[in-house]
């Protein structure tokens, strides 16, 4: 699978098997959170084998069921980009379990008490559940690429194919509240839209899809 078609096929799964994930996925998932630590200067952390913070009643209010691991995303409270940042790294995360046969939810309210390690000038920003799936979930609807962005039918075929990949991207509650715009020399400016909850981690997760759709090489960020 290319990553083209692995963003095409995560969509968010609540309820999971009683299927363990194997030391040696364990290995690969925490090396690659290793990895983006280091590049981010996050703390993300994924709790194998914990069943509590599923069994709220908020976790059952969001129909989730059988969640024993989840990924943590921690951060310093200080750093003014940790939303985005969060958004960026975790849905990247996401994907590396979706090309391992794993199945995500991004988490923001419906969940209970993590056991994660936040230090005083950490911040626990938002969890995704991993595991694997009942189901493969379904494609979520989504607004107009042409609402999303000012895609054209001038517009470089780079920037058609970054829009088609945001618009897989998951969103809280599927708001999709964001603008891309190709600018000149092949610079392009995301924004969040409005101030619902979230919509910061919404860009970041959109913006890696974006990134990994259009390709790195054919744009600068503006
Ligand atoms: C930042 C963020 C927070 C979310 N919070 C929750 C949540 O608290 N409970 C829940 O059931 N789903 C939550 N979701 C999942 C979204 O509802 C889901 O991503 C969206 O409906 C799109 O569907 P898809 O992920 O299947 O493409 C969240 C998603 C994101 C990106």
């Amino acid at each position: 699978m290319d990553i083209k078609e692995v963003m095409a096929a995560r969509h968010s799964v609540r309820q999971y098997k009683s299927e363990d994930i194997s030391d040696e996925e364990r290995i690969i998932l925490d090396e690659y959170v290793r990895k983006l630590n280091e590049e981010s200067g996050l703390h993300i952390q994924i709790i194998y084998n914990e069943t509590e913070c599923f069994m709220s009643r908020m976790a059952k209010y969001g129909k989730f069921e059988g969640v024993e691991n989840y990924i943590c995303m921690v951060g310093k409270k200080a750093d003014k980009d940790l939303e985005e940042k969060c958004g960026y790294y975790g849905e990247l995360l996401v994907l590396k379990a979706q090309e391992m046969g794993l199945n995500t939810c991004w988490v923001g309210l419906t969940h209970g008490t993590t056991r994660s390690e936040v230090e005083k000038d950490e911040k626990e920003v938002i969890v995704i559940s991993l595991g694997y799936g009942k189901t493969q979930g379904v494609p979520h609807k989504s607004k107009s690429l042409y609402k999303l962005s000012n895609l054209t039918e001038y517009s470089p075929e780079w920037f058609e194919e970054g829009m088609k990949a945001v618009e897989l991207a998951p969103t809280a509650i599927n708001q999709q509240k964001f603008f891309f715009e190709c600018l000149d020399n092949n610079r392009v400016s995301a924004r969040a839209v409005g101030f619902a909850a979230y919509t910061k981690v919404d860009l970041g997760i959109a913006k890696a899809h974006f990134e990994l759709g259009a390709g790195k090489e054919n744009f600068t960020w503006a």
